[in-house]
């Protein structure tokens, strides 16, 4: 892609970085080309009762927010609020994005928590395979029919299954042949057992639940639940931006990171985290002295194919692609797993600008090597959209020096806030905040001046 705005400027930067330099302007001779002021000890100022606040709010009270479903929403609607309060000019940006939604309510007993899936049919339309119940839900008691026999009381009530021999569409048509009004299914694999089911056979509302909560249902006796299956076509970005005053033109460094997370996940690490990391971010920048225009964008709709991040990137007109110096894209940045120890930047172009200025911020952060692997190539996030628009962008991420796994509870029900090391989140926001200072200070500082052996 020609990159002719980005070249020159870039690559000044770029052979900073390099260099390793410490001190942004630190290696010029000239004076006249100092950077512009930027806050050395931004990193002192994180605050991580905040951050894990946010994590909180996500993850524990608002809960799995599965891409175009109502929490989705709310969560969006929640980080534009914080972001507001800085002071940046926030936009929610929607996008079309078709997803049948489910949410079991219980009412009885009240403490028992139950995250179900929406079971799937391969490449069907949700629209045309799903009975819905509305907004208002299906209220009625559980009543255990084992792996396929249901007993008379089942009518009018709700039927739980386990998941046995007989397939998902046969227990389906005998829940509606003895009255039931709909269904629950509880299974090892909850999020794929499904998805055999013919259309014909979607003959009442139906979601699936993993063993744990299909257990807690079946022992609780005659529990009550309201079952809700929706149909939502609407998914959304938050875009927070602080532009330069006077300069249209200004380069801009873009921070991005997914709040949607899948169904029954509570999504801290996967990504309350980075979103968290984000936001608080966001409150650091929003005072700091910069030339650069900064743009913090919460995307919905990664979990099902990087589809917010793709969305945004497509209404960027070319103009302004070309103003974007990089893009820091924060993903399972707060993981307790034992083993994923060491931080991943992962990108799709080797070593670019965020890669380097990266490795600056671990120098300057004195984090052994070990700590650290940077670039590593690997896409399955956002940073991809970005990439794919010829912006150097790159994923933070911690993973597993030795075998690059994820920690165990990634896509569980278990990824919640219990499960977050402050220690590690705030490590990887501090390299984070160092980086970017380091690419938004070099680019508003020499933005003007591109040493003319450097100009092509
Ligand atoms: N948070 C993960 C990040 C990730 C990166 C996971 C690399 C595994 C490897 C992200 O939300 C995710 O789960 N990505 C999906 C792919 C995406 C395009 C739907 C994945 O890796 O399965
Ligand atoms: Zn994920």
């Amino acid at each position: 892609m020609d990159r002719r705005y980005r070249t020159p400027l870039f690559a000044f930067v770029s052979l900073l970085l390099l260099g390793g330099c410490a001190d942004p302007g630190a290696d010029t001779a000239d004076a006249d080309a100092a950077p512009i002021a930027c806050e050395p000890d931004l990193v002192e100022s994180i605050d991580m009762d905040r951050t894990l606040g946010h994590i909180r709010v996500l993850a524990d009270e608002i809960g799995p927010r599965v891409a175009s479903s109502r929490a989705e929403r709310e969560a969006a609607e929640y980080i534009a609020r914080e972001l507001e309060g800085y002071g940046y000019e926030v936009e929610i940006q929607e996008f079309p994005r078709d997803q049948v939604v489910s949410r079991i309510e219980v009412l009885e007993p009240v403490n028992l928590r139950v995250h179900p899936a929406t079971g799937r049919i391969d490449d069907t339309p949700a629209s045309e395979y799903f009975q819905l119940t509305g907004e208002e839900g299906i209220t009625a008691e559980v009543v255990d029919c084992g792996e396929g026999a249901c007993p008379a009381e089942a009518e009018g009530a709700i039927a739980l299954f386990a998941q046995g021999d007989s397939d998902a569409g046969e227990l389906l048509a005998h829940a509606a042949e003895v009255g039931a009004v709909a269904a629950i299914l509880h299974g090892d694999d909850w999020r794929r057992h499904l998805t055999s089911v013919e259309a014909d056979d979607a003959v009442l509302p139906f979601v699936t639940v993993n063993v744990e909560a299909g257990e807690a249902l079946r022992d609780a006796g005659g529990a009550r639940v309201t079952l809700h299956v929706e149909f939502f076509d609407t998914s959304q970005n938050v875009i927070a931006t602080r532009r330069v005053e006077g300069d249209p033109d200004a380069p801009v460094v873009i921070f991005s990171a997914h709040y949607d997370s899948v169904e029954q996940a509570p999504g801290a690490n996967d990504n309350a985290s980075g979103t968290a990391g984000m936001i608080e971010l966001a409150r650091l920048y929003a005072t700091v002295e910069t030339d650069v225009e900064l743009r913090f964008a919460a995307v919905g709709a990664e979990e099902v194919g990087l589809v917010g991040s793709r969305y945004y990137v497509s209404q960027l007109p070319d103009h302004e692609i070309e103003r974007v110096a990089a893009n820091f894209n924060t993903d399972m940045i707060g993981t307790a797993g034992e083993l994923q120890t060491q931080l991943f930047v992962n990108t799709l172009d080797g070593d670019n600008v965020v890669a380097r200025s990266a490795r600056v911020a671990r120098d300057r952060l004195e984090l052994p090597e070990e700590r650290m692997r940077a670039p590593f190539e690997r896409g399955a996030s956002d940073h991809v959209a970005f990439h794919e628009a010829g912006i150097p962008a790159a994923n933070f991420i911690w993973r597993d020096p030795e075998t690059i796994d994820l920690e165990p509870w990634y896509h569980h029900p278990h990824d919640t806030p219990d499960r977050i090391s402050a220690d590690r989140l705030s490590t990887a926001m501090s390299v984070v905040l160092l980086a970017s200072q380091q690419v938004i200070c070099d680019a508003g500082a020499f933005r003007d001046e591109v040493p003319a052996a450097l100009e092509r």
